[in-house]
């Protein structure tokens, strides 16, 4: 609406995740024409930055084409910076004064924009500032691209003296949120007492990932996937993210975390409940995080002898580090980069399908995909040589492709497996697909809640995973080497076939993704 405006406070503005992901995802937006007319970016951080260093910083990672580098003036013209701390009441009532005197300048503009549009013979009063125009219409966003341990403050410094209730109020955070049930329901808590669910964002990248947004549609706008989406037809679903680069440099951070809480209780969880809910009654957010929630509450906790835990060493020629050689990392780290395991959802749909979901770092390939395999076709006029597969590549070129047997080409009667394939560049000419946080953080403009994680939600996700993390730490078990850049250590090949059940093909077989013409 041309009469609305809008505030977004960036904190933690002179960090890695702003300049990384958040700034460009704003930045995407504006040249995209995303942004609501009337917008407002406000950085906001500790660090002495003067006017041209936070450009460079906020800019570092746009303007790849002339097109983007024509927008970036533009971009800039709305973007503020305010140093402060987290904590000091004077600084957060300065950013207020500050977000005060944008948005009369804001409203002024819309006042005349809509006067503008409405009629021309409207009095110059059009022009001013109507306190109505104040209530409801406007937005501030809150993004806080900080480390947890600053959420709360912060969150507290916002309601107490920012927050203003006739405006719609979100605040936006990022994983992690808590370490374990306990740490993650406290963090709850404390933002709960401050910012009702409803105002709350809590960003999972994954979940503005083109492809895992698609799994919704393709499961519930196909009749034929809709019907063979259950324990009849699909024998097991693997999920899979292997990295081909170890934690270099980041090490420090990632050895209190490790791949199971890095990209499993949050990303591929995520993942496994929109291929698993049961259908939403509506595309309502509510209706959707419902049906996730509650495919959750039906996984039984993982145990650990339903996994596989490895840690990588140096490269088998020496050209790569080990993780204990990254800096951070103790010598003596049992922390796992790599993780493979079974679960199990416990309802009508799902009973007796194992899911396995496998992550690591330092892997021989980047990748990340849902491959569902199904059972055998009954009946037994053609052989059983191969099963077939859905497989939904989330990254890094997006596909959708199914493996089927059809006969080989010419006079031969043999089978032979190949694929209906859809493969983003080749279907979908020219496209470009925006990154997670563009979309995410247009959905947090438009009130979409459908791509966030509740509470609740979030706390069956810590359920299924806490006995497991405590276990490996309590009883300090050991992962097993694997090489960077190999497949995973001893076993972890073998791991699906042998407590899954997956069934590789009798026929020698390669998907090769269709070229663009
Ligand atoms: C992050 C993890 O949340 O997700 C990283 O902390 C991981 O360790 C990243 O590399 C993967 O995201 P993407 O979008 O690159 O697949």
């Amino acid at each position: 609406r041309k009469d609305e405006i809008t505030t977004i406070v960036v904190f933690g503005a002179s960090g890695d995740l702003a300049k990384k992901k958040t700034f460009p995802a704003l930045f995407h937006l504006y040249k995209s024409a995303l942004l609501p007319p009337h917008t407002r970016i406000f950085g906001y951080a500790r660090s002495d930055l003067s006017r041209s260093e936070y450009e460079a910083r906020i800019t570092a990672n746009i303007g790849k084409s002339d097109k983007e580098r024509a927008c970036i003036p533009g971009f800039l013209n709305i973007c503020s910076y305010i140093r402060g701390q987290y904590d000091r009441d004077d600084d957060f009532l300065t950013l207020r004064r500050e977000i005060e005197a944008k948005e009369d300048v804001m409203l002024n503009d819309a006042a005349c924009d809509s006067s503008v549009a409405a009629t021309s013979n409207s009095s110059s009063s059009g022009l001013s500032i109507d306190s109505s125009c104040r209530a409801g219409r406007n937005k501030r966003v809150f993004y806080l691209a900080l480390p947890p341990s600053q959420f709360v403050s912060v969150a507290r410094q916002i309601k107490n003296n920012v927050y203003d209730p006739k405006h719609y109020n979100r605040l936006v955070i990022e994983k992690p949120f808590g370490h374990d049930l306990e740490s993650s329901s406290h963090l709850c808590q404390e933002i709960g007492t401050l910012f009702p669910e409803s105002e709350v964002y809590r960003i999972d990248h994954y979940l503005g990932k083109e492809m895992v947004k698609n799994i919704l549609v393709l499961r519930f706008a196909n009749v034929f996937f809709q019907a063979v989406w259950n324990k009849e037809h699909i024998s097991n679903v693997q999920i899979v993210f292997k990295e081909p680069f170890g934690t270099e440099g980041r090490g420090g951070y990632f050895e209190g975390v490790g791949i199971i809480r890095d990209v499993i209780q949050n990303h591929l969880l995520q993942v496994m409940s929109i291929v698993a809910m049961e259908t939403p009654n509506s595309l309502d957010s509510e209706d959707i995080r419902d049906r996730k929630t509650e495919v959750l509450r039906h996984i039984k906790p993982v145990e650990l002898d339903q996994v596989l835990l490895g840690q990588y060493t140096a490269s088998k020629d020496g050209s790569k580090p080990g993780y204990k050689d990254d800096d951070g990392v103790p010598k003596d780290s049992n922390t796992p980069t790599f993780a493979q395991m079974v679960l199990h959802i416990d309802n009508e749909r799902w009973r007796g399908v194992p899911w396995v979901i496998k992550a690591g770092k330092a892997l021989d390939a980047a990748k990340v995909l849902v491959r569902i395999q199904f059972k055998e076709k009954s009946g037994n006029v053609f052989p059983d040589l191969a099963r077939n597969e859905l497989v939904v590549q989330v990254s890094p070129k997006e596909a959708v492709y199914m493996k089927t047997l059809v006969k080989e080409p010419g006079l031969s009667t043999n089978l032979t497996l190949s694929e209906l394939d859809m493969t983003y560049q080749s279907r979908f000419e020219g496209i470009s697909i925006p990154d997670a946080y563009s979309t995410l953080i247009l959905d947090v403009l438009n009130g979409d809640h459908s791509n966030f994680v509740r509470a609740d939600e979030l706390e069956e996700a810590w359920r299924i995973f806490t006995p497991l993390l405590h276990r490996i730490e309590r009883e300090n078990v050991q992962p097993q080497p694997y090489a960077y850049g190999s497949r995973g250590p001893e076993g972890a090949d073998e791991f699906a076939q042998l407590r899954a059940g997956y069934k590789m093909p009798e026929i020698d077989y390669h998907w090769k993704p269709v070229s663009p013409t």
